[in-house]
């Protein structure tokens, strides 16, 4: 199927297809929300896309759109209150070394073991003899430029470090699909910007699949082949971009295409529009 490629003005659907072939993850109409004291709270109302094998995927969105509830789902932590979410083919998900996620915080390793053993150690839960598991561990941490490291404790880390051990033992695992939460968050600029460079070309090298949630539309457009955009909660996609082969940030495609992202983001706030309103009124009264 030919991939949308030019960004346009409009603010119609979802566009963008997977590329033909197998479908990796698909979700179909996702709901999703919380039991609280006051009542169910919605948080994705309505949300569907797909992930072809190798893609990298991002899900954009405004802050408590949803982007954690629904690869929390996908990891198989939270079940949809409607709708389906499939991986290879599977509805039922329980959580799985098919689904590796990276989080934000940088307290995700495990802080008595070295960096080593942090990536062992769910190879060995799941399944891996020691020598095994030390061995697969070595090569990832080596693919995360580590391996100087490799005998240090998480203390003794950086957080841009403590990240890469994250990514080293999430792909260690060699899952399916690869799920981070703005993984680089709470990182420096330069840091995030390096460990955006380090993540693509791991990704380009391990071909894993990846889905990353964030909400900067500049990590969005250095990472991704096709970004999701939700939309304020309850969240649904408001469209779906191809953001592949649009060159580095000087060229005119990917400026129109910051500028789609951005308009798209902002489309979606009737209350910054109101508030624009007020301002407009006040300013003419
Ligand atoms: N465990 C929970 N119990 C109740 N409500 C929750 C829970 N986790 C999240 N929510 C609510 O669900 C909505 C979506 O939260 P979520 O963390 O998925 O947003 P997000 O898009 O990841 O935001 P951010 O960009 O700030 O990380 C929010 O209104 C949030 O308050
Ligand atoms: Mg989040």
């Amino acid at each position: 199927m030919p991939l949308t490629r030019t960004p346009t003005k409009t603010t119609s659907r979802p566009a963008a297809h997977a590329p033909a072939g197998d479908t990796l993850l698909r979700a179909d109409h996702v709901q999703l929300g919380y039991w609280t004291p006051r009542g169910f709270n919605l948080a994705v109302g309505d949300a569907s896309f797909e992930v072809a094998p190798r893609e990298k995927v991002i899900v954009i969105g405004p802050s408590g759109c949803g982007k954690s509830t629904l690869l929390k789902a996908i990891a198989g932590f939270i079940t949809p209150t409607g709708g389906t979410i499939s991986v290879s083919g599977r509805t039922s998900l329980e959580p799985g070394p098919d689904r590796a996620v990276v989080f934000q915080e940088f307290d995700q390793l495990f802080p008595w073991r070295t960096v080593l053993d942090n990536v062992a150690y769910p190879l060995r839960v799941n399944g891996r003899s020691r020598r095994d598991a030390l061995a697969r561990a070595q090569e990832y941490v080596e693919l995360a430029g580590l391996a100087h490291a490799a005998d240090r404790y998480p203390h003794q880390l950086s957080g841009g470090m403590k990240q890469r051990v994250a990514i080293a033992r999430a792909l260690a695992l060699e899952p399916a699909i690869l799920l981070m939460d703005e993984p680089f968050g709470s990182l420096d600029a330069i840091t995030r910007q390096r460990l955006q460079a380090e993540l693509n070309r791991i990704v380009d090298q391990t071909h894993v699949t990846l889905l990353f949630v964030t909400h900067s539309i500049e990590e969005a457009l250095v990472l991704g082949d096709r970004v999701v955009v939700l939309g304020n909660s309850p969240s649904n996609v408001i469209e779906i971009v191809d953001v592949r082969d649009l060159g580095g940030p000087e060229t005119v495609e990917y400026g129109q295409m910051r500028g789609h992202l951005r308009d798209l983001l902002a489309v979606d706030k009737p209350i910054a529009d109101d508030e624009e309103e007020e301002v407009l009124d006040g300013d003419g009264s």
